[in-house]
């Protein structure tokens, strides 16, 4: 699972860049590091009512909904309705699923998005297709862009991603 915090104060770094950080990304491997700075994160990310965004993949999603006794179809609804720390920002969460739309759950509604389909033959390495998908997603979001527009990009750099071996990429992008 990975978390964003949309916040004007990142504590994680306690002193310098503190109030100046208005996106915050988690990766889940962190919560394994130190859940005491992601608390202290998540509760001035609450105190600044900022929106949330919280991404993860199928399995992830489905482990979420078992330990929660959730239906499969109700899990993005759910955890972007799931209580908010300060009771007053938003959360959209996005559930990408390998080859199957992407589902994104903003203010009780759900939406779903085609994927960008790829011949058996192309997929070459799907390790870090999330986190190319996170990547396009943000690379929108910080220009302000519709969360469709997110999505596209998200979609753009994961297909992208899966066509090569490791983490590299071409040196020219062709997203418009
Ligand atoms: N087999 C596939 N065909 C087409 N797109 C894919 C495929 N696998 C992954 N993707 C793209 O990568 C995104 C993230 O994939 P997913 O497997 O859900 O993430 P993770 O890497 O976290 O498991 C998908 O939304 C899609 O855009
Ligand atoms: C989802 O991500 C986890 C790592 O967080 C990985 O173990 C799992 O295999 C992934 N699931 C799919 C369907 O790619």
């Amino acid at each position: 699972m990975r978390l964003l915090l949309q916040a004007h104060v990142l504590y994680v770094l306690l002193a310098v860049k503190v109030e100046k950080a208005k996106y915050i990304y988690i990766a889940g491997f962190f919560l394994t590091v130190s859940p005491d700075s992601i608390q202290l994160v998540a509760e001035h990310a609450a105190a600044n009512n900022k929106v949330d965004y919280i991404f993860g993949n199928e399995t992830e999603a489905k482990i979420f909904a078992k330990v929660r006794g959730w239906e499969t179809e109700e899990i993005a609804l759910k955890i972007s309705q799931l209580p908010l720390a300060s009771g007053k920002q938003k959360r959209i969460a996005v559930i990408t699923q390998g080859a199957d739309p992407v589902v994104v759950a903003e203010d009780g509604k759900l939406k779903t998005f085609p994927v960008i389909l790829l011949p058996k033959e192309k997929l070459v390495d799907t390790n870090g297709a999330g986190d190319a998908f996170v990547g396009g997603f943000l690379s929108q979001l910080v220009q302000g862009k519709s969360i469709e527009d997110c999505v596209k990009a998200g979609c753009y750099a994961a297909n992208v991603i899966i066509q090569r071996s490791g983490c590299t990429y071409p040196e020219k992008p062709n997203f418009n």
